[in-house]
């Protein structure tokens, strides 16, 4: 499979001279794509058109790519990398840029210190450890709108060059993947081959369970071993492996330590892990489902608890701004002003938080364009 492949790659560079600008590509995306296009419109004779920016370049007129398994991929981007030309790390796959993530969480997260800090710290010690006991768990806890989704993407965005799209991403929204209780048995087979197939392809994969508290029991089970102390499963090492699980369990708990600080006149930034810890787990066994039922919660397969405070009005003001700055377009204070004026603050008497956090402020912003 993989030499008849190769070896009009090869032919087909070195005859066209090719060979060093294929060297010079910085991308093993770009590199498959072009070597492909090459492959597919000048040897195998496809159908092909030219690009419309550059007549030069022949692009096959159906997407031919999907032709190939991920598997095929996968060798392309080993090979690829095993030439030495790539990356740091040894597969091009993975970037690690511990200093993007906490330019981004420092920079675009807003109102999470605790968030930022326990995040920044749990990932790079898992990356600097050779040889982790176990994969490494967070437990992401708050509100909707909070930035739990926000921060999962930025660790995607700076660990793996193609971010949530990497093959060693995998995304799992539970009512999405798993909506039927009753199909459970099938899930958990999907859910074991989608795991132990990631993994094989991509020690360093990132696993990523939104909504973890609708998760059913059966699938947290099912999970399970993959966090815990094995040297391996079935051969697969596991240890390399990040799970991330969001839900909002521990939220009311969250947000009424928060308001405790406020009401006391006391900092929000000094809010701390003490504060949180214990209230965060007593409403976690409290709550209903398979997540807090589990004993992933109160069993030492989560290695940090991450909780994510109730966004302040200032904050969704940050936020509009971001939004506004990431189109590219200007605004006043009074904008801003106007844009978190029109969200919904809670509790009652306080009107201290949104209800919403950021959730729908890129949105939102779309009625002060211009
Ligand atoms: C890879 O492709 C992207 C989009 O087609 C392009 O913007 C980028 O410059 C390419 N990178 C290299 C190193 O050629
Ligand atoms: C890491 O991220 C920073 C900030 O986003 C960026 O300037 C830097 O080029 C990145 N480094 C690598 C190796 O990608």
């Amino acid at each position: 499979m993989i030499l008849p492949l190769f070896l009009p790659l090869a032919w087909a560079l070195s005859v066209n001279g090719e060979f060093g600008a294929f060297f010079q590509l910085g991308s093993i995306s770009n590199v498959s794509r072009y070597y492909w296009n090459y492959v597919y419109c000048n040897i195998w004779e496809g159908e092909c058109q030219p690009r419309q920016d550059d007549s030069s370049v022949q692009v096959p007129t159906e997407d031919a790519w999907s032709m190939f398994s991920e598997d095929y991929m996968q060798l392309l981007s080993d090979w690829y990398c095993s030439l030495g030309q790539c990356c740091e790390t040894g597969d091009c796959r993975i970037i690690n840029n511990i200093t993007g993530l906490e330019k981004d969480l420092e920079q675009k997260l807003h109102g999470q210190h605790l968030a930022q800090a326990v995040v920044v710290r749990a990932i790079r010690g898992f990356l600097k450890n050779p040889s982790p006991e176990k994969a490494l768990t967070l437990s992401f806890h708050g509100w909707s709108g909070t930035g739990k989704n926000f921060v999962s993407r930025m660790i995607s965005d700076n660990l793996y060059r193609d971010g949530m799209k990497s093959h060693c991403v995998r995304l799992f929204i539970s009512p999405f993947h798993f909506p039927h209780a009753k199909l459970v048995d099938v899930y958990q087979g999907q859910l074991k081959d989608w795991i132990s197939g990631t993994v094989q392809h991509c020690p360093q994969a990132l696993f990523i369970f939104d909504e973890a508290e609708k998760l059913h029991p059966g699938l947290i089970d099912t999970i399970k071993p993959y966090m815990d102390h094995y040297q391996d499963l079935d051969g697969v090492s596991y240890r390399r492996a990040i799970f991330i699980f969001l839900s909002n369990i521990g939220g009311a708990a969250i947000n009424e330590v928060t308001l405790d600080f406020w009401h006391s006149g006391q900092n929000r930034e000094d809010v701390d892990m003490e504060d949180l810890e214990p209230r965060l787990r007593t409403e976690a066994l409290q709550s209903q489902g398979g997540f807090s039922q589990s004993q992933l919660l109160t069993g030492n397969l989560i290695d940090f608890f991450v909780p994510f405070l109730p966004l302040e009005y200032r904050h969704v003001k940050l936020c509009a701004r971001d939004a506004f700055r990431s189109r590219g377009v200007s605004y006043s204070e009074e904008i801003l002003d106007e844009v978190a004026r029109g969200m919904l603050y809670v509790p009652k008497e306080e009107k201290l938080f949104s209800a919403q956090g950021c959730k729908s402020v890129p949105q939102r912003i779309n009625f002060f364009l211009p």
